[in-house]
């Protein structure tokens, strides 16, 4: 159990935001079946990350640690990914299983992909049809949830997709699959999703190319390519720099910086949401690398008014609603997010999750079919949250207890490290009182 303090003094300093998940991920996974060596800097040493790379060396890649954050990964090129020897074990790692998935079905294979109790109760079929769709087969379990057994013999047929769930795992696992496949493989995106996959293809030498149709985004990508290595710094991760940046929003006289924090717009939906609610969260230092536009941003304690989210912003700030929420909180009048049915199907079922997490520390909160209506006030604290092995909904409580009258408590904190495992440092080092230094 892991609690924090209630009533947090200011927080003040600086701090680096951890590396991108999404970009770490496909750091390992596009180096491992590029030809050559692919040199990662500022990779995000998350437990998530860490199993994704192990099942990319169970795939046949060598991934060789230089020194903190930096990584070369030898990857299987011409060669292709070979056949596990071992069933692969992604964790608690969606975005890991499903890229991993689509990448495999190019190649000829047969894996069997299993996880944790959090990623064994999440749809897979969202990516297995598509997938059959060009030809592989896949045999799951009920639900289409894991351990899933995928087997390809390597000649798919490209395949033209509209996913039926903005998403970008599934518009990454198709684009995966179509790298060694002949011809043209396209997806079409009524909203945009993170862009990191076709930005990342590009860099390792793939033909991308991005129109607008009808309003949509229709990618297509020409395959087979052979992807070749390439050099990457990966940027700080918004979805986690979000915990530090409201927790100095909603804690009076706090004043922070935290530096290196990607910017791309299919990222910062919760950035201007916390503008739009009165929130000093200003972008300075603007600079390019890794090929994505990071900044510094600069974060004040301000008085926060509630917002109706735009539900056509939700791709953009998809993991920040339990955070989100957290600020409603304490804002002035009512917050409405709502549109927001993935978050169903996320690590936990966020929308119930997190409309627990404010109900036991006495925060009003409405749940919605699909969707939250918090409206903010005086937090009572207090509450022992349950968690449900998510760690957005872990940190979330966490930071709601900075504002509480008495301290909130979370059943466990272990799965934190899947995403931001220096938080406890970074946290208690701006003056953050929240017990649990290690991760245990
Ligand atoms: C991710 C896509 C999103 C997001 C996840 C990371 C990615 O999932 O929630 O944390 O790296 O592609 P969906 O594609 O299911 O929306």
């Amino acid at each position: 159990m892991r609690s924090s303090s209630g009533k947090s003094n200011a927080l003040s300093g600086s701090i680096r935001a951890p590396g991108d998940k999404s970009i770490s991920h496909r750091s390992l996974i596009f180096g491992a079946m590029a030809e050559g060596t692919t040199r990662v800097t500022g990779l995000l040493e998350g437990a998530d990350i860490l199993s994704t790379a192990s099942v990319m060396e169970a795939l046949g890649a060598k991934i060789k640690k230089t020194g903190e954050g930096a990584y070369d990964i030898t990857g299987r090129g011409a060669r292709g990914l070979q056949p596990p020897k071992t069933e692969l074990d992604c964790g608690n790692a969606g975005t890991g299983v499903r890229l991993i998935m689509g990448a495999c079905a190019g190649y000829k294979i047969r894996a069997t992909f299993t996880g944790d109790a959090s990623l064994s109760s999440r749809p897979m079929n969202r990516i297995l049809n598509p997938l059959r769709e060009m030809g592989a087969k896949a045999e799951a379990q009920d639900g289409g949830r894991l351990p899933v057994t995928l087997e390809s013999d390597g000649h798919l047929q490209p395949l033209t997709y509209t996913p039926p769930v903005a998403s970008a795992q599934v518009k990454s696992a198709v684009l995966l699959a179509g790298v060694n496949t002949a011809g043209t493989t396209t997806v079409t995106e009524p909203i945009p999703t993170r862009d990191h996959t076709e930005n990342m293809l590009r860099a390792f030498g793939a033909k991308v190319e991005v129109t607008k149709r009808n309003g949509a985004d229709v990618i297509k990508l020409e395959g087979p390519v052979a992807l070749k290595a390439t050099t990457i710094n990966v940027p700080g991760d918004p979805s986690s720099a979000a915990f530090p940046i409201v927790a100095a929003l909603i804690t009076p006289g706090s004043d922070i910086v935290v530096e290196n924090v990607m910017m791309n717009p299919t990222r910062t939906g919760l950035f201007e949401c916390l503008t739009e609610m009165g929130g000093h969260v200003q972008a300075n230092n603007f600079r390019k690398s890794g090929g994505e536009v990071i900044a510094d941003i600069h974060v004040k304690y301000s008085k926060l008014r509630g917002i109706t989210v735009p539900p056509e912003r939700a791709a953009s700030m998809i993991d920040e609603y339990p955070i989100l929420a957290v600020a409603a909180s304490v804002a002035s009048g009512t917050t409405i997010m709502d549109d927001i049915g993935e978050l169903r199907v996320k690590e936990s079922d966020r929308i119930t999750a997190t409309a627990n997490l404010l109900d036991v520390n006495g925060v009003a909160v409405e749940e919605l079919e699909n969707g939250l209506k918090v409206t903010g006030g005086n937090v009572s604290g207090g509450g022992l949250v349950a968690t449900h092995h998510d760690h957005r909904i872990a940190m979330s409580a966490l930071i709601l207890g900075l504002v509480a009258e008495a301290p909130v408590s979370i059943d466990d904190a272990s799965m934190i490290a899947t995403s931001f495992p220096t938080f406890f440092d970074l946290m208690n080092g701006l003056g953050a009182e929240i017990s649990g230094g290690e991760i245990s």
